[in-house]
């Protein structure tokens, strides 16, 4: 059985669909805990309801972000996870924090990357003049926001949208993708050679409802 552990910042949005996903199909999952480094996050409250046990561990009560990785470090290993899922955790890790979890901590991030790293993706891509935007789901690696991608989901982008229409279209397809990336994953169907990650009996890792 896999032991997930998911550290969240904020909503809990994505957390709450993948337990929900994990729920209704009977995955063979244990969620062995929920962090969080705000202590104000709502997802906290979301894991709570799912009976999920939480914690916090707030960046602000560390002297360095080394310090504040390796009591997260310590909070996770002692959990037993083998899969680390970030949920809209908006904290940089360090090098060492990510070289200890390669190929088992996985990522959801607000656009089609490579394009948009880093923070506003919806703006950014409105103000691109783009006609599509989306999300991915990938490996976490030393890089901001890069590292392999496991899927991908896009959106039209429609005339009218502003930043907060088009997060909304952006959201309900994250809540599509990261489930399926983690049902992946916990299936052993990832299969990563250098930079790319191949899903094993193939299947569409670029998600389109159009
Ligand atoms: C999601 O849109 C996620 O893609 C984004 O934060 C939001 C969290 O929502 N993550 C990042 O921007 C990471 N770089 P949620 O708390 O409701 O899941």
């Amino acid at each position: 059985m896999h032991a997930i552990v998911s550290l969240i910042s904020g909503r809990g949005s994505n957390l709450e669909a993948i337990v929900k996903t994990a729920t209704a199909k009977s995955w063979d999952v244990q969620f062995a805990g929920v962090i969080s480094n705000n202590p104000e996050a709502k997802g906290l409250e979301v894991a709570r309801s799912q009976g999920i046990s939480t914690q916090v561990v707030n960046h602000r009560d560390f002297v360095s972000r080394e310090a504040f990785d390796h009591a997260l470090m310590s909070e996770i290993d002692r959990l037993g996870a083998d899969l680390i899922v970030l949920a809209g955790f908006m904290r940089i890790l360090t090098p060492a924090f990510i070289k200890h979890y390669e190929g088992r901590m996985i990522n959801i991030h607000p656009s089609l990357l490579p394009l948009y790293p880093g923070l506003h993706t919806h703006q950014r891509a409105l103000d691109g003049g783009d006609q599509k935007h989306g999300a991915t789901v990938h490996f976490v690696s030393a890089e901001v926001d890069q590292g392999s991608i496991i899927c991908q989901g896009e959106v039209p982008i429609l005339p009218n949208d502003d930043a907060s229409s088009l997060a909304a279209r952006v959201l309900k397809m994250e809540h599509y993708i990261y489930p399926l990336a983690v049902e992946w994953f916990i299936n052993q169907r990832l299969q990563i050679e250098g930079n790319t990650v191949h899903v094993h009996p193939p299947e569409s890792q670029y998600i389109s409802f159009a």
